[in-house]
């Protein structure tokens, strides 16, 4: 064997299995119905899920660093979680083109299971400030996604720790906003878009302008894989009701049309 080739001798499992734990990974594709397209459908859950979990990992790490004023820690990891969103909405490519057809080879066998019940995308929405408490009663049964989510049901959200920095560094910021009830969704606020506003106005690569800006990515990400879900469901099943019991498309249409960081966009129109 030359010295250049890999070592192939390990006791036990390799270090790599150790650490990436592909075969608990690749074992996880427990298919519900004998329809070979299934396959393609559920692994692209499961990569989505895997996105979302480490999104929600830059996300938590920028909204303690916003708290902890380290504003160039919390960018980078908005940064980071800007090229993991462009990952995620690409994975949508494999059920772009779903047909009906092809989607009923195995909805039935899908039974009452449906993206909604996605405590890691719960998680998601919680941080962008879209919370609610009546979504936790889903994950009732599952004591550990419960607590994680009750937990950010009361934290403030990415966008609070935002507000709270534009407050630290001067801008009039009512006290309604800052001490809100956080477990309730974030509601826009005229004087958080004036200070946007002011931000937007002046120095252009000031610290909180860039902030603004890799906030906007972030949200303008996240409404895409929103629509992007939305009309790959479209293609798939048109106005059916869906597996989770929402009037299908209608409901989706209803989600996606909420903005994320509200005033990150209608500042806009006052610069
Ligand atoms: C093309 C196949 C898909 C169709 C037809 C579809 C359909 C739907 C429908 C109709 C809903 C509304 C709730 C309901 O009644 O079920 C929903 C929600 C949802 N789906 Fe999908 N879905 C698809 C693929 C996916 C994939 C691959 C994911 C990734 C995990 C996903 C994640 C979600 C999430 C997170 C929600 C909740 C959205 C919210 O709360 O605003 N879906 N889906």
């Amino acid at each position: 064997m030359s010295q250049e080739a890999p070592n192939l001798d390990f006791e036990g499992s390799t270090p790599y299995e150790d650490y990436v734990r592909a075969d608990v990974l690749t074992h996880l594709q427990h298919t519900v119905s004998d329809d070979p397209g299934e396959m393609v459908f559920l692994v692209t859950s499961q990569v989505m899920e895997l996105w979302f979990t480490v999104i929600v990992h830059e996300w938590e790490t920028a909204a303690r660093a916003l708290r902890e004023d380290r504003v160039g820690v919390a960018k980078d990891a908005l940064k980071r979680s800007v090229r993991e969103l462009e990952a995620l909405n690409a994975s949508w490519k494999p059920l772009a083109g779903l047909t009906p057809a092809q989607f009923n080879s195995y909805r039935g066998a899908l039974g009452e299971g449906s993206g909604f019940q996605s405590a890691m995308y719960r998680r998601l929405e919680f941080l962008l400030g879209e919370k609610s408490a009546s979504m936790l009663v889903p994950h009732r049964g599952t004591p550990r996604a419960h607590a994680e989510l009750e937990k950010a049901l009361h934290e403030p959200s990415l966008y609070d720790e935002a507000v709270r920095l534009l407050a630290r560094r001067g801008y009039p910021i009512p006290e309604t906003v800052l001490h809100r009830d956080v477990s309730r969704p974030y509601e826009p606020s005229p004087e958080v878009e004036a200070a946007w506003t002011d931000v937007y106005a002046g120095d252009q690569d000031g610290e909180l302008a860039r902030l603004g800006e890799a906030l906007s990515d972030v949200a303008e990400l996240v409404w895409r894989w929103r629509n992007d879900h939305l009309v790959a469901t479209r293609r798939a099943m048109g106005a059916k009701t869906g597996t989770g019991g929402s009037a299908g498309v209608a409901w989706l249409e209803k989600r996606a049309r909420k903005n994320v960081f509200p005033e990150l966009w209608t500042a806009r129109s006052y610069v």
